[in-house]
């Protein structure tokens, strides 16, 4: 009887305080948290700044008690949609003060439906498109209850080693700035605590990306101009675009691990930028810093953390456990404790979480929604590029007698949808080898894997797929890497097709029938030597979901082909680093065979190798169309620009061949001196166009004193006047050259 009246009071209780008046009114969010604060223990703020993969590590008894207690502030990677609302109602109806949980996962590309990967959507160059594919991701994953994702993922990344380029907008600050925000826009939708928006997280702040020698977690060294110049502004974008949440990052940068680093997250983060939502580490980093050498013992770990502003710890407990004895001694301020939570609480109560009904089982007409086929379709299509296209080989006509279809990745749903795919299932994927099925009919593909995935070496399976070849007037070969290779973690020292891919190539040329390479990847690959086989190649990247009707449609011309480069792709390992905002250096290269010759520095005493010409087998911003576009008419408002002012830049493009098309049109400049060496080419804005064969636009962009400005060797941010170079151009390395001045 007792217990049965202590359970209703319980019950009561738990009602009355999940109730929004307790902390006040939505719309007056400091005072709610100011509410709660005064109610907290310390083991209940300490509890807000832990999250937990309880879900892998402990049961559903023990997880339940700690929400009970107000042990966890977030919950990750659990993979139930009931255990979810079953743990939210604990944390709202049986906890003390009936704070809710924020659930979190990793929603990269896509979470039923899986878009390409996220260098893969960077080459659509289509912000507008990718914010729809974020928003459709967000709509499936809070139908789920869960209510933040650890995306968008905004490391500049110049090393095509790194595995986690994968999951990068490429090499290219103002691009993955404008990608980056129109992310978090799309997760976020118009307000957080809309029932599809989610809460992004900008990550890995920051220079992750610049991991020594590619691989994955590595010490980076970034010189604050280049951080502030290259490395920043991505994150930047996505705080101006509202991200509730950052991401502290695994890395050390110029010796101070990024989870206890007070200059990023106090100095620029918090102070120069404004940032009011919450920092969460990366995974245990906080504990991390000690095998850093950074942190003595996990009370150091969490009294750096937390004095540099991570608000909220992930896996590891060293804020949770350590903390309070200090606190207790009076060695640490209680007050950091109290704003860390006040910033977790504030993204909750932006949130709606106090108010947010907790949803129902999502009915299965809530994932793959045609609208989210048709979307991951169309970013599938532009996010592919067309890098060889001899003789027009493609499109092939859909009349066509025969096709081989042939290569590991032509039917492998796993594969394509890439690496970081929690919710992503195989079943839903669309290939390639079912699509072109499909459009031609079954009897006019023939079908010969060849190898059994991508690192394969048995070639047991040629005999069959060269015969495939010999017997079709084309043959469509599916290359590249599969999913497993790139990603976290999945760092190569070399990019070369892995396994006995090359040697498939030699052996299906033998056939001597046209060959379309389709390469699927995570990462710019090196390639040359089975492309040296084929008439056309086309980039497809990871492509999702509806991969294989999006290559299917460019194969056979029910789509054209518009995506463009947003990483330099090296000729070799050994060019790396490779990107095309380098500076120039006092001996640049003359260029040459890049063969050695009697003559061991045939070029002279220049920057370059002896044995390889600089230069990117494929640059930045290049693809190709199944149309040409001619640029011409290059104009300027005017032949200098005030400090302050702006100037127009303007050219024609034409479509000169016979199809339509889209074409990304990029303004590139260069200051030819000032007080630091500035980089060859530097991206600042694009349009895309479509045209009608013959048919001519004029493209104009907005040059503003703005957009040139850089980062001095004192970290201020400054225009200096001198003379520019400035660029119309299909890829970093054409165009239509025209110089204005820049005066004070
Ligand atoms: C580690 C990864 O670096 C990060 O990107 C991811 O969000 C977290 N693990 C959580 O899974």
């Amino acid at each position: 009887m007792r217990i049965q009246v202590l359970a209703s009071i319980t019950l009561l209780v738990s009602i009355f305080v999940a109730m929004p008046s307790l902390y006040g009114s939505p719309a007056d969010v400091e005072s709610r948290i100011d509410a709660l604060l005064a109610r907290m223990t310390l083991q209940e703020k300490l509890g807000q700044l832990s999250q937990s993969t309880a879900g892998y590590t402990r049961s559903d008894a023990q997880i339940r008690n700690d929400v009970r207690a107000g042990r966890w502030g977030s919950i990750m990677n659990l993979r139930d949609a009931q255990q979810r609302a079953a743990l939210q109602r604990v944390a709202l109806h049986e906890s003390r003060l009936g704070i809710p949980l924020i659930f979190g996962r990793d929603v990269i590309h896509g979470y039923r439906t899986v878009f390409p990967i996220p260098l893969g959507q960077s080459a659509s160059w289509d912000p507008e498109l990718v914010r729809k594919a974020a928003h459709i991701a967000a709509r499936e994953t809070a139908a789920e209850g869960i209510h933040w994702t650890f995306a968008p993922m905004l490391d500049i990344a110049r090393d095509p080693r790194w595995g986690r380029i994968a999951e990068s907008l490429g090499e290219d600050p103002v691009l993955a700035s404008a990608l980056g925000a129109a992310m978090v826009r799309g997760l976020q939708g118009d307000s957080l605590d809309a029932p599809d928006a989610v809460a992004a997280c900008a990550k890995h702040y920051a220079g992750y990306g610049a991991a020594e020698g590619g691989r994955d977690y590595n010490t980076t060294w970034i010189p604050e101009t280049l951080l502030r110049d290259v490395y920043l502004p991505s994150f930047a974008a996505a705080e101006k675009a509202g991200a509730a949440t950052f991401m502290s990052a695994f890395n050390d940068l110029n010796g101070v691990p990024a989870s206890g680093n007070v200059f990023l997250l106090r100095q620029v983060l918090r102070k120069e930028w404004g940032f009011d939502g919450f920092v969460v580490s990366d995974w245990n980093a906080v504990e991390e810093m000690i095998k850093h050498g950074y942190a003595a013992d996990s009370t150091d770990a969490a009294v750096k953390s937390l004095r540099a502003g991570v608000d909220m710890e992930m896996v590891s407990t060293d804020y949770y456990d350590d903390l309070p004895a200090l606190i207790a001694a009076g060695k640490f301020d209680v007050k950091l404790v109290d704003e860390s939570v006040r910033n977790i609480l504030r993204v909750k109560f932006r949130l709606g979480l106090f108010e947010r009904p907790i949803p129902a089982p999502p009915p299965a007409s809530a994932m793959l929604a045609p609208d989210a086929l048709a979307i991951a379709q169309r970013l599938a299509t532009e996010s592919a590029v067309l890098l060889r296209n001899e003789g027009s080989l493609l499109p092939l006509s859909k009349s066509i007698a025969k096709v081989a279809v042939i290569g590991p990745l032509a039917d492998s749903r796993v594969d394509q949808m890439g690496c970081w795919v929690a919710d992503g299932q195989p079943g839903d994927v669309r290939t390639p080898l079912a699509a072109i099925r499909e459009m031609l009919g079954p009897d006019r593909v023939a079908y010969a894997p060849a190898l059994k995935n991508s690192r394969d070496n048995s070639q047991a399976g040629f005999a069959p797929a060269l015969e495939a070849a010999r017997n079709a007037d084309a043959v469509l070969l599916f290359i590249g890497e599969e999913q497993s290779l790139s990603g976290e973690a999945r760092s190569r020292a070399s990019l070369d097709l892995p396994g006995a891919q090359d040697q498939l190539v030699d052996e299906i040329a033998k056939a001597g029938k046209p060959v379309v390479l389709i390469v699927l990847a995570g990462r710019p690959l090196t390639f040359s030597k089975a492309a040296a086989h084929a008439e056309a190649v086309l980039y497809a990247w990871h492509p999702g979901t509806m991969g294989g009707p999006a290559i299917a449609n460019l194969l056979f011309g029910d789509a054209v082909p518009s995506g463009k480069l947003t990483v330099s792709f090296p000729r070799t390992a050994g060019q790396i680093p490779i990107y095309y905002n380098h500076m120039n250096t006092g001996r640049p290269p003359r260029g040459g065979s890049g063969r050695i010759s009697e003559r061991v520095a045939p070029e002279g005493d220049t920057s370059r190798y002896i044995d390889l010409d600089n230069g990117p087998e494929y640059p930045f911003g290049y693809g190709l169309s199944y149309t040409t576009f001619q640029y011409s008419n290059l104009k300027l408002s005017s032949a200098s620009m005030a400090k302050g002012g702006a100037l127009t830049v303007s050219a024609d493009v034409t479509n000169s061949g016979k199809l339509e098309g889209g074409e990304i049109v990029q303004l590139y400049t260069r200051q030819l001196a000032a007080s630091l060496t500035r980089p060859v080419r530097e991206l600042k804005d694009f349009q895309r166009v479509t045209l009608k064969p013959g048919e001519t636009k004029t493209v104009q962009f907005t040059l503003s004193t703005a957009s040139l400005a850089f980062h001095n060797e004192r970290g201020e941010l400054v225009n200096e006047p001198g003379m520019f170079q400035v660029w119309i151009a299909p890829d970093s390395a054409r165009g239509l050259r025209g110089e204005f001045k820049a005066i004070d």
